[in-house]
């Protein structure tokens, strides 16, 4: 693989960014389908300026012909090495022609054109961002050549009864020898990154849909044959997005037929392909029996997330992959609102939130930490993190925030309109909603070019005399090697001040009254606020909503911060007063404390009483902070010693709630009848999961009865997995007979499966170890689908921190070898799940040692893929 051996080539910066010498103005593309075998041809209307050279990417292709305006080209006219075709003499608009050969049923990497399933029964598909294209012709592999789209399929029709590519379908028809075809045109210039087909033998359910426009659209969705019935869910929550899009944003769909496409194989969550959207099926296929409550919600909220690409991404798309995150954090956020306004606004933030301090924390503050553009990349795919995702979406939230509802929506009618058709860089965003609203957001610039997770301190003071009471804020910088001198950042801080009852006060600032909440903008490195007319010590509320992605030091009392958590009228801020207490209660079990710990227990077990708290924010609040966002906190990480005081934590709330009322409330949530999916139904499905896991603590035979019962009762997913959960990690007697009951039941369910792996990798301690060994050797797993490597090795390597971080550094030596053996597959996956070795520099000695001795042999080894070797190397400094 050509990919190989050239760990050492340079990085690609964004400072070197130049215009292409050469423009694609459209492409006739022709594809001969074949699963071992596969040829494209494909003709290239070329412009521009025949002095300098044109280079076209193109990764291990075979290359069959080769014509310049229909005359075949000499050998000397034409090179072809290290991924690149360089052709002599062509002027502007020539049309270049070249005919290749790949082989789909080998390509185990899952980029460009491969397999889906088996060679009898599967399908062919395609998956190009962000550099997958090169993998099936010769073209510009990047994403501002803006190009016009004809495609033609041609395939057998017995095997391939079904050929989907981009845009609108203009015609098929049969041709000799049980073969037929057809074409798709796309009138709209994309990048070649938004380029898909499909082919094989698939189902579809479809559905037609009005737009606000008053164009007809046919929405399909295709699946195997077997799963179509799981597809309606998906196909709602379309509807609804299409439909919010146009109300929150006046954005309407512009093709004619929109396809969405489910795969058991896939590198990533989903794919915004150009009117041909493809779908790893666990975020598309939803049925009661086998799908969690959760997982309905990532239906819903990845569905949205690829349609909203329809705009923010490729309407305008993204100049260079250094501006991932105009379209990823974009759609993130506008995701976000979306699930807010069809869920809970409060939930979902703290899903959010939860997701953004465990996953992007933790990256920022570690070796791998990079700006949410980056200044340079070796490996592009290494670069859809959760920095240029979840912060980047906190980064526009930041500025809708600031502008308002208003002005956010007229500077993206501005942003839209401006750049319709354009790539786009993270300046013409800034600048179109500054534009928009007369302000200057260039400011804003410095939050997309520095890494870390800066800090805020704040300092309270209130003076009787003066009836005033100051804060002051101020920043500072993590020290990072990127950016040596990091200039003051905007930070919005949302605020709120609540009296000694728990009742917030009007806020008057500068002889102003400006209501119960105000945001103040730190943007320099220290600046005080004064609120006047404070007639007794307020308790500060900071940073509410989370208005800006920042740690937040303050000294909080505990006895404030339970003030909050029990009194603030937005759920949010309750659960983030609760978050920072719990983590004072945390060190209070390390040493020997009191007064966080009864503060935190008490104010949960007041709050687990009251009749008319939401049970899904209950549960919410009843959960603290994970391992991975405690370990954050510690200069010297001890895995397992987090997770039994957390365990410890847990169980001095649940002895504080009470067994009694702990299994009353089970039993009150216990519903007879058949599965309910509306939001109360799920709300109590939540909150149960969480009461069994607190009552397991204290009372393991009446939680183990329970379990048992509520698994084999269990009418959907939610209580299933819950139950057998509980069951694995409390070592019930009856956990093998469940767990082999699921195994049964759900044999022919590839993504149930993958739950009964994943909750078997997370058995807390030195046991995991031993089952993830002995689930390898299970007939069902296998490191060629990425669902399953991750459900097995990514579960245990990133979601159980006290079974991989093991003393003995066994786990580390297991997930070493694995990567060797997937990197040879798919260098993708391997390079994701190596990203577990971040943060072992902050490791307890025992630990670290173990873990550099297996990264620096890993990191010997020179068969690794750019992929791979550039994580490896990337945690290791
Ligand atoms: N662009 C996809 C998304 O976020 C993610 C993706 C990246 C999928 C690369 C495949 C390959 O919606
Ligand atoms: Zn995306």
């Amino acid at each position: 693989m050509s990919d190989r051996h050239d760990h050492a080539t340079a990085p690609i910066r964004l400072r070197d960014y130049a215009p292409p010498a050469w423009r694609v103005e459209s492409i006739e593309l022709s594809f001969e389908l074949g699963i071992d075998t596969t040829e494209v041809t494909a003709r290239l209307h070329l412009r521009g300026d025949a002095s300098r050279p044109l280079r076209l990417d193109g990764e291990g292709l075979e290359l069959l012909a080769i014509a310049l305006d229909e005359q075949p080209l000499d050998a000397g006219a034409w090179r072809y090495a290290d991924g690149v075709l360089e052709v002599d003499g062509v002027s502007d608009g020539s049309v270049l022609t070249t005919r290749v050969r790949t082989h789909p049923a080998a390509n185990t990497a899952l980029e460009g054109l491969y397999l889906s399933g088996s060679r009898e029964a599967g399908f062919l598909l395609t998956q190009c961002e962000a550099e997958g294209f090169r993998h099936i012709t010769f073209f510009p592999d990047r994403p501002d050549v803006l190009t016009r789209y004809t495609v033609t399929l041609q395939a057998d029709r017995a095997r391939f009864p079904v050929l989907l590519a981009g845009g609108n379908p203009d015609g098929a028809g049969d041709l000799p020898d049980g073969r037929h075809w057809a074409r798709f045109v796309d009138p709209h210039p994309k990048p070649c990154y938004l380029f898909a087909l499909v082919a094989g033998r698939l189902e579809k359910i479809e559905r037609d849909y009005l737009t606000g426009e008053g164009r007809t659209v046919k929405l399909v969705i295709w699946s195997e044959a077997n799963v179509i019935d799981s597809c309606h869910y998906a196909m709602d929550a379309l509807e609804r997005c299409m439909r919010w899009d146009e109300q929150a944003y006046g954005r309407h769909y512009d093709l004619d037929v929109f396809h969405v496409v489910a795969t058991h194989d896939f590198n990533m969550g989903a794919m915004e392909n150009k009117g041909l959207n493809i779908f790893n099926a666990k975020y598309l296929l939803a049925d009661p029996d086998t799908t969690t409550d959760d997982e309905y919600k990532a239906v819903e909220a990845v569905v949205a997330h690829e349609y909203f690409h329809n705009w923010s991404g490729n309407r305008v798309t993204c100049r260079d992959w250094f501006q991932l995150s105009l379209k990823e954090g974009l759609t993130v956020f506008r995701e976000q609102q979306f699930s807010a306004d069809m869920n809970s606004t409060a939930l979902k933030r703290i899903e959010d939130v939860a997701l953004l301090r465990r996953a992007q924390f933790p990256e920022d503050a570690g070796p791998l930490a990079h700006p949410v553009r980056p200044a340079e990349y070796r490996e592009i795919n290494n670069f859809y993190t959760a920095t240029v995702y979840e912060k980047g979406s906190e980064l526009v939230r930041m500025l809708a925030g600031k502008l308002g509802p208003e002005g956010f929506r007229r500077g993206m009618d501005r942003y839209f309109e401006r750049n319709d058709g354009r790539a786009a860089t993270i300046e013409d965003f800034l600048a179109a909603l500054g534009d928009a609203n007369d302000l200057d957001l260039m400011p804003y610039l410095a939050w997309y070019g520095q890494a870390g997770t800066p800090r805020l301190r704040a300092r309270g003071h209130f003076d009787a005399g003066a009836r005033r009471y100051t804060l002051t804020l101020s920043q500072h910088a993590q020290a990072h090697a990127d950016l040596p001198e990091k200039p003051p950042l905007p930070i919005p801080v949302k605020l709120a001040l609540f009296d000694r009852d728990g009742r917030m006060l009007a806020l008057r600032m500068d002889g102003q009254t400006v209501g119960h909440e105000a945001v103040v903008v730190l943007d320099r490195d220290e600046q005080t606020f004064a609120f006047d007319e404070i007639e007794r010590s307020p308790v500060p509320s900071l940073l509410r909503g989370f208005s800006a992605p920042v740690i937040l030091e303050c000294d909080y009392a505990p006895a404030d911060l339970a003030l909050l958590l029990t009194h603030d009228p937005d759920g949010f801020n309750r659960w983030e007063a609760g978050q920072q207490l719990a983590a004072l209660a945390f060190d209070d079990c390390r040493h020997g404390g009191q007064i966080a710990l009864q503060a935190w227990c008490n104010a949960l077990a007041q709050l687990f009483a009251d009749p008319t708290l939401d049970p899904a924010l209950l549960a919410d609040l009843l959960t603290p902070p994970g391992e991975v966002e405690l370990a954050e906190r510690e200069q010297e990480v001890d895995p397992a010693q987090i997770h039994a005081l957390r365990q410890q934590l847990q169980k001095q709330l649940a002895e504080t709630i009470g067994a009694f009322a702990l299994a009353q409330r089970l039993a009150a949530l216990e519903v007879a009848g058949p599965l309910q999916l509306d939001a109360v139904a799920k709300a109590q499905r939540r909150l149960k999961r969480r009461v069994l896991e607190l009552l397991a603590l204290i009372d393991a035979p009446t939680a183990q009865a329970r379990a048992d019962a509520q698994y084999r009762r269990a009418q959907g997913m939610t209580d299933r997995l819950a139950a057998l959960s509980v069951l694995v990690r409390s070592d019930a007697a009856s956990a093998a007979d469940a767990l082999a009951d699921f195994r049964r039941r759900h044999a022919d369910n590839p993504l149930a499966l993958d739950k009964w792996f994943a909750v078997q990798a997370q058995l807390p301690g030195e046991r995991a170890l031993e089952r993830v060994r002995s689930l390898e050797s299970d007939p069902a797993f296998t490191l060629k689908n990425p669902n399953r490597a991750r459900a097995l090795l990514g579960t245990f390597a990133s979601g159980n921190p006290s079974g991989f971080h093991r003393a003995d550094g066994a786990g580390y030596q297991l997930l070493a070898e694995r990567l060797v053996a997937l990197d040879a597959l798919n260098p993708q996956i391997a390079a994701r799940l190596a990203t577990a070795f971040n943060g072992w520099q902050r490791l307890e000695p025992v630990r670290r040692d173990a873990a550099r001795r297996v990264l620096s042999a890993l990191a010997e080894k020179p068969e690794l893929s750019r992929n791979l070797a550039e994580i490896v190397a990337g945690v290791l400094k």
